[in-house]
């Protein structure tokens, strides 16, 4: 069989590079990653130590969340100076060290770029909100309000109107599309766009090898600024439907991509919530804006909205698989997909995508692994995710830190929620689920740190779930993140695991199976998503990797196990 991927790669490789599609990333959130010098705060020397353990691991490349300076509101989404680095991180010469560390093993690093908002510390906005007059004032969106009220009926995605009143001027606001202390920038204005792109230029000169884009989709918002339906108890409507993904951005991301990343061999990664699948030629398409971007599009499985965590759903595995398999084909379809189970804005997978409790374990953890990582694109591991890592459960809102937790919590009761049912939405949502500190080992703090008081709590399952017991256990999740890395990057299934075509296959509604083609060779990805056996037909080859330590072959196919997973090599003569 001609394949479309195998004749096309080598055009596309010499007219841009492409080495990222090699990569296997792991995401640092470098508050909860490794406390080098005890005040309960990580850090970069943390990480700079942690190598070892990242090198043994596999992965190729690290993307580190902001390490800027920030007052630290959204824990660094919120930048004060892009180029300076949060003294509780540590310094830009501890940047550099764990840059050439990093360099020397083979890791690369790409940084956060965190450029629709800046900090209401940021001197910028500083200035602005001083001297009405200021340069400055036009790097922001300041608007006077109407009738004694806001602007308009704006939701921000931290609750609250968009506007927030401006201290000493009558009837004036600025715009926030997250929390107030996160200003948005007025990428209307071509002076703020020029300053942006030279720091983002200042930064790829240092060497890093690329970012991953915050937030993106919400730098253009519709200049009418006009009111909209309300969509909530609050009687405010989303920013989203004005203020994300708007006509004109591509002005905006054509200019970016032309003035920075392009002109360096480094690798995008948007995060860019609300591109449709129709759009995603413009995004990651031959001459996109990004080399690549997240789809979210089944990480909200669980909710109707990712930021409503009251709107919860009935998801079946059914919807789960139909909505994989329609993401890989548009991604095939138009570019290079950002593949991932988890982020430090998502729950933990086992506690989101397995209902059985009795498998959120080792098993749960091995079989969403596999789902994830042969999908075709970068995989994305989120820190503590090879080790499965799960949710934890608070007992009180005051044991949360993170901005989006309250807010939901708050409006839950506002949606008529009691305070226990808004308690429960936080705690299977709350993106703090995702920040508790890594678990190193058993000790008391999971040996992040040796301060009794960590900046947040420890999930409490350190003395079951920690590396230091996993790298001695051989069938240990960690160790299935190993194989499954090698399997992918070192094994003489490289190409098609890297490059195959993706081909969904049809099974029962409690399987998930793929394909990846390449030539004559196909392996082919299986997991049973349910807490009971399941049957599958006209499967058989030699098994790869294999989440239980047995399989059962049946008629002419095989018996799956609750939460069975399996990457085969397809024989030849079942083509
Ligand atoms: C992105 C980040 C999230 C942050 C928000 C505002 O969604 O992933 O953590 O709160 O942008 O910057
Ligand atoms: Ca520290």
């Amino acid at each position: 069989m001609e394949n479309a991927f195998q004749k096309d790669t080598p055009k596309i490789f010499m007219e841009k590079p492409i080495w990222w599609k090699d990569e296997v990333v792991y995401q640092i959130y470098p508050k909860s990653f490794y406390d080098s010098n005890n005040d309960g705060i990580g850090d970069i020397k943390g990480i700079t130590q942690k190598l070892d353990y990242l090198e043994k691991l596999g992965i190729t490349m690290l993307w580190i969340c902001p390490i800027f300076t920030s007052p630290m509101v959204d824990n660094g989404y919120d930048i004060s100076d892009y180029k300076g680095i949060q003294p509780e991180f540590g310094t830009m010469a501890d940047f550099d060290e764990l840059l050439t560390a990093a360099k020397k093993r083979g890791i690369k690093i790409i940084l956060d770029l965190v450029v629709n908002h800046s900090s209401d510390e940021h001197v910028w906005f500083q200035s602005a909100l001083n001297d009405p007059t200021s340069k400055y004032r036009n790097y922001y969106i300041f608007k006077k309000g109407k009738n004694a009220s806001p602007p308009n009926n704006w939701r921000s995605i931290f609750g609250g109107s968009v506007w927030e009143k401006v201290p000493n001027e009558e009837n004036m606001y600025y715009f926030h599309t997250f929390d107030k202390k996160q200003p948005d920038l007025n990428w209307e204005n071509p002076i703020l766009r020029q300053e942006i792109y030279d720091m983002i230029n200042w930064w790829l000169e240092k060497g890093i090898s690329g970012f991953r884009i915050d937030s993106i989709t919400f730098i253009k918002k519709d200049q009418d600024y006009a009111d909209v339906t309300p969509d909530g108890a609050d009687g405010l409507a989303s920013v989203k439907h004005k203020g994300r993904n708007r006509p004109g951005i591509k002005d905006f991301l054509t200019e970016l991509n032309r003035e920075t990343f392009q002109k360096y061999e480094c690798v995008s990664v948007g995060e860019a919530p609300g591109v449709t699948y129709e759009e995603y030629d413009q995004y990651i398409g031959h001459n996109g804006y990004f080399n690549m971007i997240f789809d979210f599009h089944y990480a909200d499985i669980d909710v109707e909205s990712g930021s409503e965590w009251f709107r919860r759903t009935n998801w079946q595995v059914k919807e789960l698989k139909d909505q994989i398999f329609k993401s890989q084909e548009a991604i095939q379809r138009n570019g290079w997909g950002a593949n991932f189970l988890e982020n430090h804005d998502q729950p933990r997978s086992i506690s989101k995508y397995i209902n059985d409790p009795k498998y959120q374990n080792d098993i749960g953890a091995k079989a969403l692994g596999t789902l994830f990582f042969f999908l075709r694109g970068t995989p994305f591991i989120y820190q503590g995710q090879e080790l499965g890592m799960k949710n934890f459960i608070r007992e009180t809102i005051a044991d949360f830190n993170d901005v989006s937790s309250l807010d939901n919590y708050q409006r839950s009761m506002l949606e008529g929620f009691t305070s226990k049912e808004a308690l429960e939405f936080v705690n299977q949502r709350s993106r703090d689920n995702s920040r508790t500190p890594f678990q190193w080992n058993a000790s008391e703090t999971a040996g992040f740190s040796e301060s009794t008081s960590p900046w947040l709590k420890v999930v409490g399952d350190h003395k079951t779930i920690n590396a230091e017991l996993q790298m001695e256990q051989e069938d240990s999740v960690f160790y299935y993140y190993k194989k499954m890395i090698q399997l992918r990057n070192s094994s003489k299934y490289r190409d098609t695991l890297i490059y195959g075509e993706f081909v969904p296959v049809n099974t029962n509604d409690y399987i998930i199976a793929y394909e990846r083609i390449i030539d004559t060779e196909t392996i082919q990805v299986v997991i049973n998503l349910r807490n009971q056996a399941s049957f599958i037909d006209g499967i058989s080859g030699e098994i790869l990797l294999n989440n239980y330590s047995e399989i059962t072959c049946e008629r002419n196919g095989l018996k799956l196990q609750p939460y069975q997973a399996l990457v085969l090599r397809k024989d030849k003569n079942h083509e």
